[in-house]
């Protein structure tokens, strides 16, 4: 009897840590937010149905390669990093991939007004005006460009080519050696080192200047925020960070996975092994159990 009392007092005490004290300490850290939809529903879908081949002469027409590097089409960058985010704040990324990993009603908003696609208005205004203009074109215009960058990019690309495209502009993730100008080099010697180096420390002056704050390495985001954060924070920055100068990027669901599972695999390099050894833990545990039962019943038997 005394026994079931003392289970009965574990298992109320239990209860109440595991059902009152860790959720509420949960919700206080974690507060809670909507999950991500990845609908961009504050975005009109354009009318127009766009043309491939008309979208190549109007992004020329246009003068987004002025700005902008299509190396998948032979289109170079007109200027290095550095240079770029000089002039722009950022190096504009290459647009070869873009149409893989940003969703298609969001990328013609952003091209017609990136601002207010990026949600970043209290950041660009009249007083401070956002590098990329706003697309005066005609609507038909807009549909064929964003055709075209669909019909280029490729129907697959790797979690790594995802996170250069969205990510890799503003964001080093140096576990994995990629830098805001790009991959960084196996050095022959101390100058060539040292040459990158002060580059890469002139382009984040530049980017902390045009954003008024560093954006983080993430190697260890996945760690700190999980998989659920990040995703919903790529979807909507403001809802989870009010006020802040990440813009919203405009992924697709599936792009934002592949861009998590390159973070998982770059700062997590041991949950593979991790979650493998659960496995013998638990076989451990079973074998562990047979042999105390076994060994209990022959305690028992001598003691009868
Ligand atoms: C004067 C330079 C300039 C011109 C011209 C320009 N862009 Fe940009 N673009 C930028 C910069 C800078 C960024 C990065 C801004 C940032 O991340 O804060 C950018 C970002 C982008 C992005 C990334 C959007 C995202 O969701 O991450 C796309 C797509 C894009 N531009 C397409 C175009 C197209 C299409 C044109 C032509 C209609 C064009 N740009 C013209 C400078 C330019
Ligand atoms: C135009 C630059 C830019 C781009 C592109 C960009 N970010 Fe950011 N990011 C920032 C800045 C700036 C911050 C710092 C925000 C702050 O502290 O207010 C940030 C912060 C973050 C954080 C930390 C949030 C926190 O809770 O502290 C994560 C995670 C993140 N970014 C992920 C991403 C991912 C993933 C991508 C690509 C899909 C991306 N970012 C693209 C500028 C950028």
């Amino acid at each position: 009897m005394k026994e079931l009392k003392i289970l009965f007092i574990i298992a109320v005490l239990v209860g109440i840590t595991y059902w009152g004290i860790e959720p509420y300490a949960h919700s206080k850290m974690h507060p809670h937010h909507e999950p991500a939809t990845f609908a961009y529903a504050d975005l009109k879908a354009p009318a127009l149905k766009g043309d491939p081949q008309k979208g190549a002469q109007a992004i020329m027409n246009n003068g987004c390669t002025g700005c902008h590097s299509i190396k998948s089409q032979n289109i170079p960058a007109p200027m290095d990093p550095v240079t770029a985010s000089a002039s722009y704040g950022v190096n504009p990324p290459d647009l070869s991939n873009i149409g893989a990993v940003v969703d298609q009603k969001f990328l013609a908003a952003f091209i017609k007004d990136p601002v207010k696609a990026f949600k970043l208005s209290h950041k660009f205004g009249d007083n401070k005006p956002f590098p990329m203009p706003n697309f005066f074109g005609s609507d038909q215009d807009l549909a064929d460009i964003v055709a075209y960058l669909v019909s280029i990019a490729p129907k697959e690309i790797s979690p790594k080519e995802a996170f250069e495209t969205a990510c890799g502009r503003c964001h080093n993730l140096r576990y994995d050696d990629w830098t805001v100008i790009g991959e960084k080099p196996k050095f022959k010697n101390d100058v060539e080192k040292a040459d990158f180096e002060l580059k890469l420390a002139k382009y984040e002056a530049n980017l902390k200047k045009y954003l008024g704050t560093t954006p983080p390495d993430l190697s260890m985001f996945i760690r700190s925020r999980g998989h659920e954060y990040i995703r919903d924070f790529v979807e909507d920055p403001q809802k989870l960070l009010h006020g802040t100068a990440m813009p919203r990027v405009g992924l697709t669901r599936e792009a934002t996975e592949k861009v998590i599972a390159y973070l998982e695999k770059v700062g997590d390099r041991k949950k593979e092994k991790r979650d493998s050894l659960g496995v013998w833990v638990l076989l451990y545990f079973v074998i562990f159990s047979v042999l105390a039962y076994l060994w209990k019943q022959k305690i028992w038997r001598e003691v009868h």
